[in-house]
């Protein structure tokens, strides 16, 4: 039977990325469903072109919306798609809302699912992310986690071990396996940066919807610019915002279209520090050993702060923990050069291998 692998957003390509590649290897029957959650070229087509995911064989061109709004089309094009593909397993990625109305359809027609990047918990259900992570790995039939505290969180909430596989982290086997690709100085020159710079990105509601927090963190953005430049794609959500609230508005701040994974990258390999709230750039900051302050309360990624080079920090702290930084003093995270257990770029095999077993009939 074929395994039908949904895919949405930004995040979700550079996880399926490997997944695909390593079922392709063993010629497994696959396609590629793109809900269309995310649609700009740059959000979306510059992944498949430079992950070599292949072209997705639909997309369902949902678009953006309220959550109800988007779910509910997420929920009407999926079912339809799954009516007629009949898939014999479906590969959901992540915490977005494309992971959870995915589960949510193929639960209900009695497909299986299988969840990559399970057992994410930041224990706060005022984040969408949160609600969609818990929910779909009740839903799963394979649960794939990327770290051993993500093990015992759905330990803790009843699912059984034998659903549970700890494979490593499939987006650093996209990041490990393209190495040799982010070049720092190449992008400098083309983009026209500065020799040292922080990178900055933020996208959670909790931070770019209100306008009163919004004017904070913009302000103590441009402090940090008062003391090094500051280079900042954009996500979409904060665009408007971000603007109304002056971002641009100091000399030393460089905003920038969404990057490709590529740049994206080579930008945070040759960061002084990073400054974010998403979730993926913890995890690779850590892998570079990238200093990463994370301007949010909580993280699903804890391992990021025990073992990598994340910190979480409030606006306030901001300013004063990036003149640490440019003084030499660190960050204070507990950075022990050390990498996560199984990030070492062989995760989309691990998880092949149980999804083959599955395929097969066999429940690994
Ligand atoms: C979504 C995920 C979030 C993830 C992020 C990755 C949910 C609930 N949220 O957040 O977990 O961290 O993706 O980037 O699934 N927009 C565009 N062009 C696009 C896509 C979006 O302009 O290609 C704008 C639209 O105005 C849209 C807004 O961004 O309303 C938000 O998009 P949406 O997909 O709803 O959520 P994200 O904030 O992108
Ligand atoms: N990313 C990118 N270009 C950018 C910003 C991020 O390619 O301008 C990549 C980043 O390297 C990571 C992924 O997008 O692989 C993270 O996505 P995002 O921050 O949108 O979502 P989250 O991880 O918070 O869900």
């Amino acid at each position: 039977a074929e395994i039908v692998h949904i895919v949405g957003a930004r995040p979700n390509f550079v996880k399926a990325a490997p997944v695909v590649a390593a079922l392709e290897a063993r010629g497994l029957r696959q396609s590629v469903v793109h809900t269309g959650q995310h649609y700009d070229d740059r959000m979306s087509a510059v992944f498949f072109r430079e992950l070599g995911l292949p072209r997705p064989d639909v997309d369902l061109g949902v678009g953006s919306g309220s959550h109800a709004e988007q779910t509910a089309a997420l929920m009407t094009g999926l079912e339809r798609e799954f009516i007629e593909r009949s898939p014999g397993l479906v590969v959901v990625y992540g915490d977005v809302n494309s992971t959870l109305a995915a589960g949510m359809v193929a639960a209900k027609l009695h497909i299986p699912v299988a969840h990559v990047e399970a057992g994410l918990r930041s224990f706060d259900w005022s984040m969408p992310e949160e609600v969609n992570r818990r929910l779909t790995d009740q839903l799963a039939d394979v649960c794939f986690a990327t770290s051993p505290e993500a093990v015992g969180h759905l330990a803790a909430e009843g699912v059984a071990v034998d659903r549970v596989h700890l494979v490593g982290n499939p987006m650093i086997d996209t990041l490990l396996a393209r190495l040799d690709r982010f070049d720092t100085a190449a992008l400098r020159e083309r983009l026209d940066l500065p020799g040292s710079y922080v990178a900055a990105t933020l996208h959670r509601p909790a931070n770019v919807d209100d306008p009163e927090t919004v004017a904070r963190l913009v302000a103590r953005l441009h402090e940090v610019a008062d003391q090094i430049d500051v280079v900042m794609p954009v996500h979409p959500r904060g665009r408007a915002s971000l603007d109304a609230a002056g971002l641009a508005e100091h000399p030393r701040m460089h905003l920038l279209e969404p990057l490709g994974y590529i740049d994206f990258v080579a930008l945070v390999r040759g960061a002084t520090a990073v400054v974010t709230d998403s979730g993926g750039v913890q995890e690779e900051t850590t892998m570079l050993g990238v200093p990463c302050l994370t301007l949010r309360p909580n993280t699903e990624r804890p391992i990021t702060i025990t073992h990598g080079s994340n910190r979480l920090v409030t606006d306030s702290e901001l300013p004063g923990l990036v003149s640490k930084i440019l003084a030499g003093a660190g960050t204070d995270t507990a950075a022990l050069a050390a990498v996560p257990p199984m990030w070492d770029g062989g995760a989309g095999e691990r998880i092949a291998t149980v999804l083959a077993d599955w395929t097969s009939g066999v429940p690994a």
